[in-house]
């Protein structure tokens, strides 16, 4: 038997053990606290030119396909801590070219991958047939070439590029894979204002690829970490892969396509100076009227263009501000949510060539017509849609060729995510909870911040393109969550084809077998 004297002794020794463990994890998340936000506002020597993509227009076949190659590789980078740092990237060793076609052209991209894995790339913001789409259901194995082909027909937009390997999507756009897709539509007439703007590529229309990275040593860290509810949030920045970039101006205005593609940082943009500038464009294109803000709010995915007058012989830094994230202090701080970064430095000339005044008016949005039902899309945790991870043999909905429907998105967590859908650029009708994005929201998009505990009503214009047996993606961008399973998969069927699809889970609320209520 156990004597008195003993088991008190048990007992002393065992809370001892809880205290010490205690004191330990409380320092752990006091030392993590207090080194987890980030602040470079003054701090970064920008001391390396801007690197501009290089821009392709592709060669134009005999039957007018206008073809593209792009080669999938690995590599080593500079990105500011010695030459080392192995990365990947298309047709070079980190991020791609920019690619650049017009509205009405027959392209075709072939897409070779000399990774020694598996990956895809997918066409984000394209309308285009779901077989080319380039999500999860069109690998490109290792040595492989895929040549998804379709014909352009969407206004003007800044697009971008990137792997979507279901599970692996996280690790592959962090090692450098990304890259901008410019559409143009010189032939719209309602667009006359979109040529009074700056369209010179890398003299004054700039595109800016905007990430977040940390080292390990000389190595990229893409370790979410233990409080990395979000995913991986790095300390230092790259523009086009460049850190401490500065961007010599020498025109009046100047065109930045900014696009956040980071894994999962939000950024909140403005200038040092303080100064206004123009927001022209979001994901889907040019907004209607030039909007004058102060800052501009994109989660990852998103895009906003923006035209800015600096002054003559000026330096000014475009930076970001702690963004408005809605999540509770915890999740916000280990998220990026407390965080400032100096992003690049614009240097103007004292003397700078002239640059037509905005127009007023920029473009006319196509009317979509009243919806013909209403889905409803919960965010759930930070791995779930509906209340269950996606499943790559499920088809979750079944949407009509051409149906214009209403998407009501419930962010049902106390984390922030946000919201994307392929094929479609969608008009926000609503949205609640806190927000500092509001005139971003104004514009046509396929991406959208959805903060804890908020609704976004999307009026979504589907495509034509049919496709009973393959699946498009909705998700969060924040790609740890959609590699973790916040996503789903939606068809397009034409009106004979809904009969072929089996084991369809429809939750629209006229489909009347809806999952949740
Ligand atoms: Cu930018 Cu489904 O992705
Ligand atoms: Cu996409
Ligand atoms: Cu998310």
């Amino acid at each position: 038997m156990v004597s008195m004297k003993l088991l008190v002794r048990l007992v002393v020794a065992a809370l001892a053990l809880v205290l010490v463990a205690a004191a330990t994890g409380a320092s752990v998340v006091a030392y993590t606290w207090t080194t987890a936000d980030v602040d470079t506002l003054g701090r970064v020597d920008f001391d390396r030119p801007l690197q501009i993509p290089p821009l392709e227009t592709g060669t134009v076949t005999a039957d007018g396909t206008r073809v593209f190659d792009l080669t999938l590789q690995g590599g080593t980078s500079d990105l500011g801590h010695g030459p080392a740092t192995r990365t990947w990237g298309f047709d070079g060793s980190y991020l791609g070219p920019t690619l650049r076609a017009a509205r009405g052209d027959k392209v075709r991209v072939d897409v070779t991958n000399q990774l020694g894995e598996t990956s895809t790339v997918h066409w984000h913001g394209m309308r285009l047939p779901a077989a080319m789409d380039g999500g999860p259901h069109q690998v490109v194995d290792a040595g492989d070439t895929w040549s998804p082909t379709w014909t352009i027909d969407q206004p003007a937009a800044s697009l971008w590029y990137h792997p979507h390997l279901h599970g692996a999507t996280a690790q592959h756009v962090y090692r450098g894979l990304a890259g901008m897709f410019l559409v143009d539509d010189p032939a719209d007439p309602t667009t006359p204002g979109a040529r009074a703007l700056p369209q010179t590529y890398g003299v004054d229309d700039i595109p800016l690829i905007v990430q977040d990275k940390k080292f390990d040593g000389d190595q990229l860290d893409e370790n979410p970490g233990v409080f990395g509810i979000s995913g991986t949030v790095g300390d230092e920045i790259l523009v086009n892969g460049t850190p401490g970039p500065f961007l010599d101006v020498t025109t009046e205005a100047v065109r930045l396509r900014l696009l956040n593609a980071s894994n999962a940082r939000v950024f909140d943009f403005s200038f040092e100076s303080g100064q206004e500038f123009a927001l022209v464009g979001t994901d889907g294109g040019l907004l209607e009227r030039p909007t004058p803000v102060r800052n501009v709010q994109l989660s990852p995915g998103e895009r906003a263009e923006i035209v800015v007058r600096p002054v003559p012989g000026s330096r000014d830094v475009l930076r970001s501000t702690p963004p408005a994230l809605g999540s509770d202090f915890f999740q916000s701080r280990f998220s990026g949510g407390d965080d400032s970064f100096d992003i690049l430095e614009m240097r103007a000339a004292p003397e700078l060539a002239p640059s037509t005044a905005l127009p007023d008016r920029l473009t006319t949005f196509d009317e979509f017509g009243e919806p013909s039902t209403t889905r409803r899309i919960d965010l759930n945790g930070t791995n779930m849609i509906n209340g269950r991870t996606v499943d790559m043999t499920r088809i979750d909905d079944v949407v009509p060729a051409g149906a214009t429907e209403m998407w009501e998105v419930r962010n049902a967590s106390s984390t922030h995510h946000n919201f994307h859908i392929h094929d479609v650029q969608f008009k926000v009708v609503d949205a609640t909870g806190t927000r500092n994005d509001r005139p971003l929201l104004a514009g046509r998009k396929d991406t959208v911040f959805v903060p804890p505990n908020s609704t976004v009503r999307l009026l979504v214009r589907f495509g034509e393109h049919s496709n009973p047996a393959m699946p498009y993606m909705y998700h969060c961008h924040l790609l740890w969550h959609e590699d973790s399973g916040m996503m789903g998969q939606f068809v397009v069927v034409g009106p004979d084809d809904a009969a072929r699809v089996d084991g369809v889970t429809d939750h629209s609320s006229t489909g009347g077998h809806g999952t949740h209520g």
